[in-house]
């Protein structure tokens, strides 16, 4: 598996990405081409998608450091988020402990400048509890959840067809499953051989149906701030999915 979420240059990419406000993303003294600033905060639209209302659990798959998780617990009682980086779940956990931490957002070569990043002030921490983990092997223990969410992670898997075999278990009946993804396959993370024969959206289609029904799909556009100058700008395909009865 690969170790690129482990270093420090990603952690703080993903500490900025997911807990930046809009002026450390996109600094005002530069004029930013339109879409860009739409691009923000990712993790709160994604989680969004889920229908109104309170339910018990949650379930954050491939969580990163965390900003989704939180956004989550407005609305669940209780939410497990599962990374398999250590680095991104030391950073979770610290913040929803109420720690601030420090990070260099980087403008170029040996420029950074130190930033702070820290839970939403109105989240209640103690909803939201992470543990390190392998989405593909999940314990059996963690019973199953009225909403999960996976954005960005299907295709940063090994063999991610083992994780759409274990949802059907994961969402309770009439729960709710919010699945994003880019659609960057790439051999790096998913062998050629795993990658989906033909479009993501109908692979999704034929392998999630037999136990879940689509409600909707929608495009949510995400900015990775790389340096001043470089940005990821991507836009994930998200489907949202009621598991039957
Ligand atoms: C592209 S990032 C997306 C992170 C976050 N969900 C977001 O949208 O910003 C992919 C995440 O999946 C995690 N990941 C990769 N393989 C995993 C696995 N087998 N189990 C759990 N998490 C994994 C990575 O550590 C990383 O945090």
């Amino acid at each position: 598996m690969s170790s690129i979420y482990e270093s420090n240059k990603i952690l703080a990419e993903y500490l900025l990405f997911h807990y930046g406000t809009a002026e450390e993303i996109l600094p005002p003294d530069r004029i930013w081409p339109p879409g860009m600033r739409e691009a923000l905060d990712f993790p709160v639209r994604t989680s969004a998608h889920f229908s109104p209302g309170i339910v018990e659990r949650g379930l954050d798959l491939g969580c990163a450091v965390g900003r989704s998780t939180f956004e989550m617990s407005r609305t669940c009682r209780e939410v497990i988020g599962i990374d398999f980086s250590h680095a991104f779940i030391h950073a979770a956990e610290a913040l929803g402990n109420g720690q601030p931490l420090a990070y260099d957002r980087r403008e170029e070569a040996f420029v950074v400048t130190t930033l702070e990043a820290r839970m939403p002030k109105e989240i209640d921490g103690a909803r939201a509890r992470f543990q390190q983990g392998d989405a593909m092997n999940l314990m059996t223990s963690f019973g199953a959840f009225d909403r999960v969410h996976a954005a960005n992670l299907l295709c940063r898997l090994s063999e991610p067809e083992r994780l759409l075999e274990n949802l059907p278990s994961l969402v309770k009946s009439g729960g709710e499953l919010v699945l994003a993804t880019p659609c960057t396959w790439l051999e790096e993370f998913t062998p050629s051989v795993n990658w989906p024969m033909n479009s993501t959206f109908e692979w999704l289609l034929s392998t999630l149906t037999p136990a879940f029904s689509l409600l909707r799909r929608a495009d949510e556009p995400f900015l990775i701030r790389e340096t001043a100058r470089k940005f990821q700008w991507t836009t994930s395909l998200v489907t949202v999915w009621r598991r039957h009865d």
